[in-house]
């Protein structure tokens, strides 16, 4: 029997009793769509499921993108990103350092990705832990003082500027990547498309522009609704234990990788992604 049980009172639930792999009824699958747009993120444990598994059940909350660009993409499946510090006849299998600060992802797209679910293959014994954050009830907790100043407020998210918070492991970018990659502007306060509730929209720790205002009190004014949005109270810090999915929704959750030790320990994250619903 379905089971939809709340992580914590902030965020989350998980889902009990299903096997993602096996037949979900349009009714079941109803109730576990819904708990992950009001809750922001869901967790199924103890699954197995091949690629191609994944991609399906992936498929039921909508688009999947495929990345044509990476080179870690899982063999024969272009839609599964893998996420590993593993290599195999020396080379890399996955992206060994990735989201190690607050973020939401693609925010330095026009049009980020709805959600991503992470698959835990295999996870190191201590750390190597993902943290989430719900930007609904951030935004929520907000003074209304606040709210009224970052009502109409964009926030310019810069790909180039971003690098090396994102990948400090990985070479500054090069000319032709500065000329493609425009910065974009995301509304502070973002509209979800599906629930139509407000959440907070703040990028990762990166000392962003807020559109039209001076630096000296842009800066201060993102600092403070970065440090708000992700205190304790907004999150929940998931421990994987191999087997898990853990499915956010990239419009109102932000997450953030912890370290863990990569020389002597072994992780392995498929991850799939939604695309932006247009
Ligand atoms: C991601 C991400 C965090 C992690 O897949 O977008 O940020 O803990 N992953 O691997
Ligand atoms: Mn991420």
């Amino acid at each position: 029997m379905l089971e939809l049980i709340p992580i914590t009172e902030c965020i989350g639930t998980e889902v009990r009793g299903l096997d993602v792999a096996g037949y979900i009824s349009d009714q079941d699958f109803e109730r576990i769509y819904q708990a992950w747009i009001d809750r922001t993120i869901l967790l199924i444990r103890g699954q197995e499921m091949t690629p191609a598994e994944q991609v399906k059940f992936t498929r039921r909350f909508g688009e999947v993108v495929t990345y044509t660009r990476s080179q870690f993409n899982a063999d024969e499946f272009p839609e599964i990103l893998v996420l590993s510090n593993l290599t195999r006849d020396g080379k890399p299998i996955g992206s060994a350092y990735s989201g190690r600060v607050w973020h939401s992802d693609g925010a330095y797209l026009s049009d980020p990705p709805a959600g991503s679910m992470l698959y835990a293959r295999e996870v190191p014994p201590v750390g190597g832990d993902t943290w989430y954050g719900n930007m609904y009830a951030a935004y929520d907790a907000l003074p209304d003082h606040v709210k009224d100043r970052i009502a109409d407020l964009k926030v310019v998210i810069s790909r180039v500027q971003s690098r090396p918070y994102n990948y400090p492991d990985r070479p500054p970018p090069t000319e032709r990547e500065r000329l493609e990659w425009v910065d974009v502007a995301h509304p502070i306060v973002k509209v979800h498309d599906v629930s139509g509730r407000k959440a907070l929209y703040v990028g990762g720790n990166v000392p962003w522009r807020i559109e039209g205002m001076p630096e000296d009190e842009s800066r201060p004014l993102i600092t403070f609704l970065q440090e708000f949005a992700t205190m304790p109270r907004f999150t929940y810090r998931h421990r994987w234990r191999a087997g898990d999915i853990v499915l956010w929704d990239n419009r109102s959750a932000m997450h953030m990788a912890t370290p863990y030790d990569h020389v002597n320990h072994r992780r392995l994250m498929h991850r799939t992604t939604l695309a932006a619903v247009l």
